[in-house]
């Protein structure tokens, strides 16, 4: 599955913030119709987007729409007006249930099937940031057509009556459920956004952490934001070469017998092992090995 490191967001009603995209090499560029596109601006978002899709080469950053959710009343002509120029994905927002994934996959397989795409080639991403997403994850993460689960911080503290912080306890229980259903069906994990777009030290801090909690990639909405990003979510020197030195020692140990040993004054064995291969994995989907 490729990297999705960054996951930049920009209103699809935008054409200059579609092109700045583009121009910042991002992992992921996500044209929004929903909460970054104003009502009044729903029809031209769809057609700004289709143009877009059409006209411009977006080079290795994936290219993703964001319909209004399910039950919105936009979702259908927002489908419809993005698939015929077969995006790499579409983002579905406020998912509360199975059957609301399974109503897009089924419009994604009809353009697929009519147009000879392989099958199952269009991606699905959903955002959970609802009590109720936040529930049903167990059904939500089981879709056969997903990718990634993205937790939306804003949204959830709004629907829970939570008051957001910068420590964001408040969001801990959402945000670790979203990892732990991610890494249970072998999606990918998608963190908040930090909105404080001006702010690039606390950015930091907030990647590292997403990172450090094992969460894949995280939301973005500037441009300034892609680099430190991309950055806290590829793997660095230092943590490729320990990766390889504990997969090294670690088969000289098993071939003498030993299960568990000593490296550098720590206890290795099978679970730092495991964990040393995801660091590996990691950097392999980045590119940077
Ligand atoms: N994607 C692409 N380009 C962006 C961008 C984004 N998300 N945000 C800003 N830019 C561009 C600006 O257009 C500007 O380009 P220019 O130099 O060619 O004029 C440049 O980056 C600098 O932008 P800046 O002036 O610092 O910010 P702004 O005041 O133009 O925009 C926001 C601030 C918050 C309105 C803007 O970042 C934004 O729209 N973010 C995405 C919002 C969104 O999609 N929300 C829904 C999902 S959570
Ligand atoms: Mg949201």
């Amino acid at each position: 599955m490729k990297a999705r490191r960054a996951l930049l967001y920009m209103p699809g009603d935008d054409w200059n913030k579609i092109n700045k995209a583009i121009s910042v090499q991002v992992d992921s560029i996500c044209m929004d119709m929903e909460d970054g596109t104003a009502l009044n601006r729903k029809d031209y978002a769809r057609d700004n987007i289709a143009k877009a899709l059409q006209e411009l080469s977006f080079g290795k950053s994936e290219k993703l729409a964001r319909i209004n959710s399910i039950g919105s009343g936009f979702e259908q002509q927002d489908l419809a007006a993005v698939l015929p120029w077969r995006p790499d994905g579409i983002v579905i927002p406020k998912i509360e249930a199975l059957d609301h994934i399974q109503w897009a996959s089924d419009m994604i397989e009809a353009a697929e099937l009519a147009n000879g795409w392989p099958m199952n080639s269009i991606r699905i991403l959903v955002v959970v940031e609802t009590a109720r997403g936040i529930i049903n994850l167990k059904e939500i993460a089981s879709h056969p057509r997903l990718d990634a689960l993205i937790f939306g911080a804003e949204d959830f503290a709004a629907n829970i009556g939570a008051t957001r912080s910068r420590a964001a306890w408040e969001v801990m229980f959402a945000r670790s459920a979203v990892v732990t259903h991610a890494a249970a069906y072998d999606l990918q994990a998608i963190d908040m956004v930090f909105i404080d777009f001006r702010d690039s030290l606390n950015l930091k801090i907030e990647a590292a952490q997403g990172a450090a909690m094992g969460f894949t990639g995280k939301q973005i909405i500037h441009p300034a934001q892609v680099h430190p990003v991309q950055e806290a979510y590829t793997p660095n020197d230092a943590a490729i070469e320990y990766a390889r030195r504990v997969q090294e020692t670690f088969v000289a140990h098993q071939a003498e017998g030993a299960g568990a040993y000593e490296l550098d004054g720590q206890m290795i064995d099978m679970p730092i092992l495991k964990n040393a291969r995801k660091v590996l994995e990691r950097a392999q989907a980045a590119g940077k090995i």
